[in-house]
């Protein structure tokens, strides 16, 4: 039986956030989809939560659940980030790259920062990440380097989550491997993931509190 309590997705106007939000609710969880970008479309079941900056997430997910009804969520996903392939890396535009160092690695930290405390002890805490963290990709150099050092993030947070003398929070990272299917950006991807397989794996991390550290699908 799933948790009355909801999972949080940040990132859920994303193309994978979008997608795991609705693919979840269809699962039976409850969804909040929070975006600092409006979600026309939700999706049934998916509750969306409209942010600013990650410092007043909190407040927003508080305002939601107490106007819904709702309990605080349970789980986090942060859907946060994503791909896209530029100048090689020693060309690269100084502005881009700080860019997306903030989008793809600082934001990570500010929302896990805010959101952490929402969760009590053994609560799962899902960073999605991708191929590039793992594998170097000519033309998509930042988000390689963001890729990897936000893998290593994850494992600090859970780190010294496990030393928290409170219990805490487990962080996992789940890394998918390949292009989600159906996503235009990724030219002609050797293997794609389905956003079923995905929803899949995410379940697995979020239902099983003796899932590992890192998931790939
Ligand atoms: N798409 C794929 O084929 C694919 C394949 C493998 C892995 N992945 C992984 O899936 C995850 C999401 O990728 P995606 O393709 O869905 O990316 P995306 O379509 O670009 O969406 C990422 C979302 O991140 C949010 N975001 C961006 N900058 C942010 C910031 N500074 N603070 C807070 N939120 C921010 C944005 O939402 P708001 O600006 O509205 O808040 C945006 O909708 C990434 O970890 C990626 O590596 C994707």
């Amino acid at each position: 039986m799933t948790s009355p309590r909801p999972v949080l997705v940040v990132g859920a106007s994303g193309y994978v956030g979008s997608r795991v939000a609705r693919g979840l609710a269809a699962g039976g969880h409850a969804v909040l989809a929070a975006a600092r970008h409006p979600l026309p479309d939700a999706g049934d079941g998916v509750v969306p939560v409209g942010y600013e900056r990650a410092a007043t997430l909190p407040d927003a997910v508080r305002d939601v659940c107490a106007r819904d009804g709702l309990p605080l969520p349970g789980a986090v996903v942060a859907s946060i980030g994503g791909w896209h392939k530029g100048a090689a890396l020693l060309d690269e535009d100084p502005d881009r790259w700080t860019a997306t160092l903030a989008s793809h690695l600082t934001a990570h930290l500010d929302v896990a920062r805010a959101l952490a405390p929402l969760l009590g002890p053994g609560d799962p805490y899902v960073v999605l990440n991708g191929a590039a963290s793992r594998e170097p990709m000519a033309g998509s150099g930042a988000i390689c380097v963001t890729g990897a050092g936000l893998a290593m993030l994850v494992q600090v947070l859970r780190l010294e989550a496990e030393q928290a003398p409170s219990g805490a929070v487990r962080f996992h990272e789940l890394v998918i491997d390949h292009a989600v299917a159906g996503d235009d950006r990724n030219a002609d991807p050797a293997q794609t993931r389905t956003t079923a397989q995905v929803v899949t794996a995410l379940r697995g991390v979020l239902d099983d509190a003796a899932a590992p550290p890192v998931t790939h699908v």
